[in-house]
């Protein structure tokens, strides 16, 4: 069966990860659910395996950043076909995958808490997470926080609630919940308190709520209504004969974006291609790939394509695009010296 895999013969349907070409998610394209419900941290995946399996009208979109909460994800999802799992971090990418007014419900279970000050950032809830949420959540689509800490709900009531078209029901502790999490259950073991905060985008709501998107601009169609796939650049030049250790350790920033090169690899002899490690950031976000350049001499023509390499994947922010433009500026210059 394409897409699955035995390991220490537990069944893994590796189909069930997303990798988006293109940004948003067509969600129409995942089978016309009634509804579609996004879990942000799902840790080892029983609550989204539960969840998927009591509500089969719901396509469940779960959201994680650890490759190995994804793996025992898929294998508690087992042959649901109404879950699909996005390794990404959602500060960033709730934005960027969902359209406006496109999820029933976001769901976060014990999110790590991140308690001191200076790592507000990291915490999920950070400053842009109200704007996101108003934006991709649908008039009547909720949002559901379940924490051990009190202060976490409290900050989260008080920045959703206070915004417009948000509405923020009062706390509950330890309220019962049909399907629970190994973090619920361990803590409500140890006689903790647990927290829920409900909010919901109140159906009254008029404004246009949309919050502004890094990718999509680099996602836009072709005239033709083909995929744009403007990521890569083609240059004049062959590739620099003295080697590509002039570019281990150079990088730029720009606007709210950084980006680094480092090591390079020979990817094909054959080919001329080589493979050069490279770092982005967009603020806290930060993707790891490589860079591929392939030399090809056409009637007599040389030129040198940069892409991020097929192996990688890659979602095409504006640090990404600098650092592609950055690279073919580099190689451009090294080339006439
Ligand atoms: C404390 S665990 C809770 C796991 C699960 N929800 C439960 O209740 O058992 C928090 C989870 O959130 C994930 N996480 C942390 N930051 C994240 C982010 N920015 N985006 C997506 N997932 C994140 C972590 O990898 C971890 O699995």
């Amino acid at each position: 069966m394409s897409g699955r895999f035995s390991i220490f013969s537990m069944d893994i349907d590796y189909s069930k990860i997303l990798f988006p070409r293109k940004l948003p998610l067509d969600l129409e394209s995942f089978g016309g659910f009634k509804k579609t419900v996004l879990e942000i941290g799902f840790g080892n995946g029983e609550y989204t395996a539960q969840y998927a399996a009591s509500h089969d009208d719901t396509l469940v979109i779960g959201m994680e950043v650890s490759p190995s909460c994804i793996v025992r994800c898929l294998k508690r999802a087992g042959d649901l076909s109404n879950i699909k799992i996005i390794r990404a971090d959602a500060r960033f990418m709730m934005r960027e995958l969902f359209p406006d007014a496109s999820l029933d419900g976001v769901i976060m279970n014990f999110p790590c808490p991140w308690p001191k000050n200076r790592h507000a950032a990291r915490r999920v809830t950070d400053a842009s997470f109200a704007d996101s949420l108003s934006s991709v959540l649908k008039p009547g689509g909720t949002f559901e926080l379940v924490t051990d800490e009190e202060w976490y709900a409290a900050d989260a009531a008080s920045a959703l609630g206070y915004f417009e078209g948000m509405t923020a029901y009062a706390l509950e502790t330890n309220p019962t919940r049909a399907v629970t999490t190994k973090y619920e259950r361990k803590w409500l073991d140890m006689g903790k308190n647990i927290t829920r905060l409900l909010v919901a985008k109140t159906d009254v709501f008029v404004g246009a709520a949309s919050v502004s998107r890094k990718t999509w601009e680099f996602y836009r169609e072709n005239d033709d209504g083909g995929e744009c796939d403007m990521m890569h650049i083609r240059i004049d030049k062959a590739l620099p004969t003295g080697g590509l250790g002039f570019l281990f350790g150079t990088g730029g920033e720009r606007e709210e974006a950084h980006w680094a090169f480092k090591k390079s690899y020979v990817s094909s002899r054959a080919e001329d291609s080589y493979l050069i490690e490279t770092i982005c950031a967009d603020l806290d976000f930060e993707q790891r790939f490589y860079l591929k350049l392939t030399e090809r001499n056409d009637d007599g023509k040389t030129t040198t394509l940069i892409k991020p390499d097929g192996t990688s994947h890659v979602y095409l922010t504006p640090a990404v695009r600098f650092a592609i433009e950055d690279m073919a500026n580099r190689l451009s210059t090294q080339a006439q010296a």
